[in-house]
């Protein structure tokens, strides 16, 4: 069987960018994915790189990890094939994390995740399967949740991010929902816990409360390999019913 050889000089990381150009083309057969988490106008319409988005009320880019929205799969065939010249010129690029900028050195190919963990150095967000299918590093891009494997450093530039290390306080008080997580004992592992986080507090914080169908579809495109599923929702049920609770005690002073 014929194999596409790596090009002599470019860097081979993970399990391979050939297989991972497979395993994109494999999500983008798998298609796009149904109901409101997808219907967004684009984000980051405009900007090099980008393409359209879908998302919805709760899901921002790669909404339910069906497909991979990126240009890097086709880029890596490319590549392997020997036909394109990878690009090694940085750029500075100031991204905004958790209420600071940050000015990083990176390549246009440079993923938002890597970004964030190796030039910012905030770790917290997690890289699960960097193909758009986890939801492990997902952040927050202007209030809405977004899978950071799928943009480029660049495509953020001038964003508002936050990251799970902006969620719960410096003394160390737990954010309501990472109190309703540990009340509902809603990791184990933990792997898939800051993505988790990252995608209910963009549902945590809207006005109207989500019901928990609405729970479910919009964390769809997170996965959690110890499969404890129901007790995150029941998490973010909580967090959102005593969040409800707060607010109509105040009202009632
Ligand atoms: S979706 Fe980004 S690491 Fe899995
Ligand atoms: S708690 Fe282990 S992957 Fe979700």
């Amino acid at each position: 069987m014929h194999r596409p050889r790596r090009t002599p000089g470019t860097p081979h990381r993970g399990r391979g960018r050939p297989a991972r150009a497979a395993v994109r083309v494999r999500a983008r057969r798998r298609g796009r994915g149904r109901g409101r988490c997808r219907r967004l106008p684009a984000l980051g319409a405009g900007k090099p790189g980008a393409r359209r988005l879908g998302a919805g009320r709760c899901a921002g880019v790669g909404g339910n990890g069906s497909e991979a929205v990126s240009d890097r799969g086709d880029d890596v065939s490319e590549e392997s094939n020997g036909t394109a010249q990878a690009s090694a010129a940085r750029r500075a690029v100031a991204l905004i994390v958790n209420g600071r900028e940050h000015v990083v050195q990176v390549e246009p190919r440079t993923l938002l995740v890597d970004a964030i963990r190796d030039h910012v150095g905030l770790t917290g967000t997690h890289i699960g399967c960097d193909s758009t299918s986890c939801g492990a590093c997902t952040v927050l891009l202007d209030d809405r949740p977004v899978k950071s494997c799928t943009l480029f450093a660049v495509q953020a530039e001038g964003s508002r991010l936050r990251t799970v290390e902006s969620v719960g306080s410096d003394d160390g008080t737990l954010h309501p929902l990472q109190q309703a997580f540990e009340d509902e004992f809603a990791f184990q592992c933990g792997y898939c816990t800051a993505g988790m986080l990252m995608s209910s507090l963009a549902m945590y914080e809207r006005d109207d409360p989500p019901d928990r169908g609405e729970i479910r579809r919009c964390l769809v495109g997170n996965l959690c390999r110890c499969t404890g599923y129901e007790s995150i929702v029941d998490a973010v049920e909580l967090a959102v019913t005593r969040r409800g609770a707060a607010d109509q005690e105040a009202e009632a002073r």
